[in-house]
């Protein structure tokens, strides 16, 4: 029996903007991915003949053990791939908020791929497992990236970014999660009379990682999904006030939200925010996380 363990960062948009919804059911993005210092965990343990696929999850509730995880979909995938049976036992490690806007499930899928694919030594090679990742998602294959980078099509395409230095961010996840179709059609429902012409990236953004400057990034953020979570959970709008107040340079709704990012100058500065948003009662849990981090990789086995 042998185990091999991959990790997977969470990602937030630092820019998100959404084009009109296209025939394929999909939005075209133009969208700045950062991955983060927060890990999910993915342990590979090889199993008997025939066994088949079995998966667990520790550190949260309600998230689904079966094949509608997107875990057990990455390790069918990768077996197919190889032209062997799928005989792996997985067990989950959230630390991702679930359903939080910050790709903890399509984290798993991503370190399911490598984990996998060391598993079985099987080298489908990275390029190969874009693909795969892609079909499992639109954010798998930024959680395989990781970085900073630009994402466009379904925020599947994408192109790294040099930024400088490391910014400093305080993550306030909700009680309960928003589900990403809901907020994608509660968009189309409140631009119904003014669908925008297309989606765009902004140079602010941009100029500001290039620069590795936090104050003009904080300034420069910007998601076209924040509005219609805060229409969905109005609570929010209290939690991003609460941020702001206690000090970040930037605040937001993470991608489909309903987790809110808040800018910080540096580590005792994002301390001192997260200390602050713990005591003004608005969230479940308060993490403090750095970006870019790598993406998806092995980390023992
Ligand atoms: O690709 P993923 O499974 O994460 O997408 C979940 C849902 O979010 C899609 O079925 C679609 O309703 C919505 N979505 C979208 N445009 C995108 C990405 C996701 O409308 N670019």
């Amino acid at each position: 029996m042998s185990t091999v363990t991959a990790q997977a960062p969470a990602k937030i948009n630092l820019w998100l903007s959404v084009g009109p919804l296209g025939a394929d059911g999909f939005h075209p993005l133009a969208t700045v991915f950062q991955s983060l210092t927060l890990y999910d965990l993915v342990h590979a343990t090889t199993t008997s003949p025939g066994s088949g696929i079995t998966l667990t999850v520790e550190g949260a509730d309600g998230v689904p053990v079966d094949r509608t995880n997107l875990a057990w979909s990455a390790a069918s995938l990768v077996a197919d791939e190889l032209g062997i049976a799928a005989d792996v036992s997985l067990h989950l490690v959230k630390r991702i908020p679930v359903a939080g806007g910050m790709a903890g499930g399509s984290a798993d899928a991503a370190a399911t791929l490598v984990a996998c694919d060391a598993l079985w030594r099987g080298q489908v090679g990275r390029q190969r497992l874009m693909e795969i990742a892609a079909t499992l998602g639109s954010d798998v294959p930024f959680m395989l990236h990781g970085g900073t980078a630009i994402g466009t099509g379904r925020g599947d395409r994408l192109t790294p970014v040099l930024t400088a230095g490391t910014f400093h961010w305080v993550l306030a996840a909700a009680d309960r999660g928003l589900s990403t179709p809901a907020v994608y059609g509660q968009l189309d429902r409140l631009r119904a009379d003014h669908p925008p012409a297309s989606e765009y990236l902004s140079d602010d953004v941009m100029s500001a990682l290039r620069a590795g400057d936090a104050l003009a990034l904080g300034s420069a953020l910007g998601n076209d999904l924040q509005q219609p979570a805060l229409s969905l959970m109005p609570s929010l709008g209290q939690l991003l006030t609460a941020g702001v107040d206690a000090g970040a340079l930037g605040a937001m709704v993470s991608g489909s939200g309903p987790t809110c990012v808040f800018l910080a100058r540096d580590r005792d500065h994002a301390l001192d925010i997260a200390a602050r948003l713990s005591g003004a009662g608005l969230c479940r849990t308060v993490a403090c996380a750095a970006g870019p981090t790598a993406g998806a990789q092995i980390i023992d086995g």
